[in-house]
């Protein structure tokens, strides 16, 4: 297994680290525009593997497309990330360029390899990853998807776990929509250890709860001036580990959908089984008509942006 990580900034490089500190491949490659930066840090992280006991080889390299020919995995993390006051929609103008310029040199040298997208705005730059995809190799959409939905739930999970004073291990947790402000967390599919959460708080401190991991991102960009990158980096690696080891995992994916929830040509995140295929299946649930709503509002603000998108002409029209 080869796996390139492109981008050597913060999610980037922590992604790369815990891919290769947990032996998810035989090889690394941290790619960044700057030098030195993505060089050193392999060099640091490779410098980990006597005490993690990990055989993974990691290569720093600028600009070199050449050192990821072959992956077998892309995760594209290049880009700037917020600054106090944005959004991660005021992103775009500079993200969906340099989304298409690296999705392309990488998918040249590496025509077969899967794509997790992490750039933000995250369901629009993930689109925007498959069209210049497609501008190099016809590429199915089950290998091209992003990563928001792991990193959402999981903050969602850690304030209930928080709350509920118990384990993180006991709650099960699915969370929906694109990765913003209208993402759809949804109680009725929350369980501790199999007790509806619904049972265990109320309706005034679920919604709360809600609220938090709804602007999770944001609470971190105030505290840091930037934004996270522990957290999403593991996160990014989740989804490498459950390809690689072809574990079939069910998790919430930024995903292409062709007409799943009733939603055409647009990517947002969903439960899927995640395998070596990438996207091995979509799992439609039977959302009730306020968790429909809800949905429906979160893929109309993600229309909303990739109307931004198409606007700027980067893309050759079909
Ligand atoms: P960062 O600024 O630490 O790192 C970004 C890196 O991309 C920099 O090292 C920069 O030199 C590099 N870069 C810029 N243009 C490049 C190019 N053309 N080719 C190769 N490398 C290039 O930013 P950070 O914190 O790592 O965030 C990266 C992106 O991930 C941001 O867009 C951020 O908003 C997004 N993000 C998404 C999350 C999600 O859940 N999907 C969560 C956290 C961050
Ligand atoms: C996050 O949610 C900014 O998308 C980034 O932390």
């Amino acid at each position: 297994m080869k796996i390139s990580v492109i981008g050597a900034g913060n999610v980037g490089a922590t992604c790369a680290n815990e891919v290769a500190n947990k032996d998810y491949a035989r090889e690394v490659v941290l790619l960044d525009i700057k030098e030195g930066l993505p060089q050193g840090k392999a060099l640091d992280m490779w410098q980990t593997a006597p005490i993690c006991l990990s055989d993974t080889r990691i290569k720093g390299v600028t600009d070199d497309y050449c050192a990821t020919a072959n992956s077998d995995i892309i995760v594209i993390t290049s880009g700037l990330p917020r600054k106090p006051g944005m959004s991660r929609d005021d992103l775009i103008a500079t993200n969906a360029n340099i989304v298409k310029q690296v999705t392309k040199k990488a998918v040249e040298k590496s025509p077969d390899a899967i794509i997790i997208i992490v750039s933000n705005p995250l369901d629009v730059m993930t689109y925007a990853a498959l069209q210049a995809a497609n501008e190099v190799c016809s590429k199915p959409t089950n290998k091209v998807f992003g990563m928001a939905g792991i990193l959402d739930t999981a903050r969602y999970t850690a304030f209930l776990a928080e709350e509920l004073n118990i384990s993180v291990k006991d709650i099960r947790a699915i969370l929906m929509g694109g990765h913003g402000d209208t993402m759809v967390p949804l109680p009725r599919y929350t369980t501790v250890s199999g007790i509806p959460v619904t049972e265990l708080l109320d309706k005034d401190k679920l919604d709360e709860i809600i609220q938090r991991a709804k602007v999770g991102g944001g609470e971190l960009v105030k505290l840091m001036g930037t934004s996270a990158w522990y957290a999403p980096g593991i996160a990014a690696a989740q989804m490498v580990e459950a390809i690689v080891k072809n574990s079939r995992r069910i998790l919430p994916v930024c995903t292409y959908l062709n007409g799943e929830y009733g939603l055409k040509d647009i990517y947002l995140g969903v439960p899927v089984v995640l395998g070596q295929n990438g996207i091995e299946k979509v799992i439609e649930l039977d959302l009730n008509n306020e968790e429909k709503a809800l949905l429906n509002k979160s893929a109309e603000a993600v229309q909303e942006v990739m109307t931004t998108l198409d606007n700027m002409n980067l893309f050759d029209k079909k």
